[in-house]
């Protein structure tokens, strides 16, 4: 069967999930947004455990831990920054969501929370981005039949509508 895909807004770092996934930067080190929220709520071996994976590239995914949040693990991508749209943010961004889901799967993940990657800090223009997040998640699911749900997890109202927009109107799929 293919995983369930169900938006909700909340704080991504409350979510008792197998895996949540963070909008990190390249060093893995930590920042803003949901990134330190997710940093604070993990505790101090979060820190300890990132410097030893010595970065990531943008579009790729790295895998810890989950510390002291109630989810097991977290999935630490990184997401492009928006700089007009012709230096691949489109394509980087999808691989950010394939290549969270694929690495989750390999590690017996079955539900999986993910943020608006990119649609803070970054940038990315947030109709455009949550599109892309709704397509590739449904595809790269449709692929993993262990995978059992997906939640896109709003933090504001933009989002949420963005998302809701791309998912064709519906909440739950
Ligand atoms: N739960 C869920 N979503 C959240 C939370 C939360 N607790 N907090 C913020 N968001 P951003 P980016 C939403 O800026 O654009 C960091 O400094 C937020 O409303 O966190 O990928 C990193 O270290 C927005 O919709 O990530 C990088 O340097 C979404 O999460 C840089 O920011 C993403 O916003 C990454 O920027």
């Amino acid at each position: 069967m293919t995983a369930k895909i169900t938006l909700i807004q909340d704080d991504i770092t409350t979510l008792a999930v197998d895996a949540i996934v963070n909008a990190a930067n390249e060093s893995l080190l930590g920042g803003g947004g949901v990134d330190g929220a997710i940093h604070r709520a993990a505790g101090p071996q979060l820190l300890a455990f990132c410097k030893t994976l010595g970065g990531c590239p943008t579009g790729e995914a790295r895998i810890t831990p989950g510390f002291d949040l109630p989810a097991r693990h977290i999935i630490h991508t990184v997401g492009p920054v928006w700089r007009g749209g012709q230096q691949q943010e489109a394509a980087l961004l999808s691989a950010c969501y394939r290549n969270s889901l694929v690495l989750a799967d390999q590690l017996g993940v079955r539900d999986i929370a993910f943020p608006a990657i990119s649609c803070g800090v970054y940038g990315y223009p947030v109709e455009a981005a949550c599109k892309i997040a709704v397509d590739t998640i449904s595809e790269t699911v449709s692929g993993l039949p262990d995978m059992r749900k997906v939640i896109l997890c709003a933090f504001d109202d933009v989002v949420y509508q963005a998302w809701l927009t791309a998912l064709g109107g519906s909440a739950y799929h």
